[in-house]
This record gives structure tokens, sequence and C-alpha cells, in this order.
């Protein structure tokens, strides 16, 4: 009997840790904050304008060296599948999902070294799923749902 109920509870408990790490495992808590953290809020922090406010002056703003905020979950999502969906995944490709085949103007800041941007790239693109750089008025409705982006 306590063998079966042990076995009951393991099973229990690995589904849901199964349950909890989604597909890939990789999650806005548990990876992304870190790389913006650590690359990108020193530009796109809570100092930064709202993607709103940085629409209408973005001359201004890129003079200033400031981005849209990108310090929450909910400011980041609007670059990945809000208003401006996919300006994070253009911004940051290397070039290889690009047609000219250039890496966005992002992409420099995503580490010290060649192989900490790809590695970095790497647990962002397993983050968003569906890789597009497709633009909000030209992305189906499956590519958008292949985008997962999970907070946590
Ligand atoms: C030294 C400052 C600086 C750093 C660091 C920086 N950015 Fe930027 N970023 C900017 C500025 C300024 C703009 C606006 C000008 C432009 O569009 O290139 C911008 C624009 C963007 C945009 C486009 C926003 C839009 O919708 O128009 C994205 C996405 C972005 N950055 C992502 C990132 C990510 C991700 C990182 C970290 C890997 C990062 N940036 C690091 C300064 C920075």
């Amino acid at each position: 009997m306590r063998a079966i109920a042990g076995v009951v509870f393991w099973t229990a408990v690995m589904t849901g840790a199964a349950v909890a790490a989604g597909t890939g495992g990789v999650t806005y808590e548990n990876r992304v904050q870190g790389i913006l953290a650590d690359y990108c809020l020193s530009c796109h922090g809570s100092d930064a304008p709202t993607m709103e406010a940085f629409k209408k002056d973005q001359e201004g703003f890129k003079k200033a060296g400031k981005g849209p905020r990108m310090d929450t979950y909910s400011h980041l999502m609007v670059m990945v599948t809000g208003s401006d969906t996919g300006a994070l995944m253009r911004r940051l490709d290397d070039g290889k999902a690009a047609q000219d085949g250039k890496p966005g103007n992002m992409y420099a800041y995503l580490g010290k070294t060649a192989g900490e941007r790809s590695e970095n790239l790497r647990v962002i693109k397993e983050w968003v799923g569906g890789w597009t750089l497709k633009r909000k008025k030209d992305i189906s409705q499956e590519e958008l749902k292949a985008i997962k982006a999970a907070e946590r």
C-alpha cells in the first residue's frame, strides 16, 4: 500500500514539474528577465519611455540613447506579440532569419563575446517558440499562436 501511494505521489510531483516547466522550460522569469537586465535595461529600463511615448518622439529618444522600456513582462510583450509585434525578434535576429542576411541592430548588445551572443539568442529563441520577424499587419493567426513567450 505504502509503495503504491509513494508511486502515485511521485508521479504527481513529476507531472507537476513538467507542467510548470512548460515546453522548453525557458520562461521570462527564469532566463529572459536576467539577460535583459544584464544587457538591455541600461537603455530600456524603468526610466525609458513606454512604447506609446517612444513612438511620439522616436528621434528625440534615439538621440538620448533610450529605446522603449522592457523592464516588465507586459512592456516587453508589446514588442513580441503586441502593437509592435516581432520587433524584439527583428532587432535580435543574427541575420539567419532575415531576408538580407543582416543581424538586427540590437544583436550586438546581446553579449560580450560572439559565443555569449549566440547562446543568449538561442535562449530567447527557445522562449519565443515560433521565431518570426513578421510585423503585426503581416503575421498570420497560426504564426501568432506559435509564439509562446511564457511569463513563468
Ligand atoms: C546603449 C543603449 C541600448 C542598449 C544597451 C540596447 N538598446 Fe535596444 N534600442 C536603443 C535605442 C536608442 C533604440 C531606438 C532606436 C532604434 O530603433 O534603433 C532601441 C530600439 C530597440 C528595439 C526596437 C523598439 C521598437 O519597437 O521600435 C528593440 C526591440 C530593442 N531595442 C531591443 C533591445 C534588446 C533586446 C537589447 C538587449 C540585448 C537592447 N535593445 C539593448 C538602445 C539600446
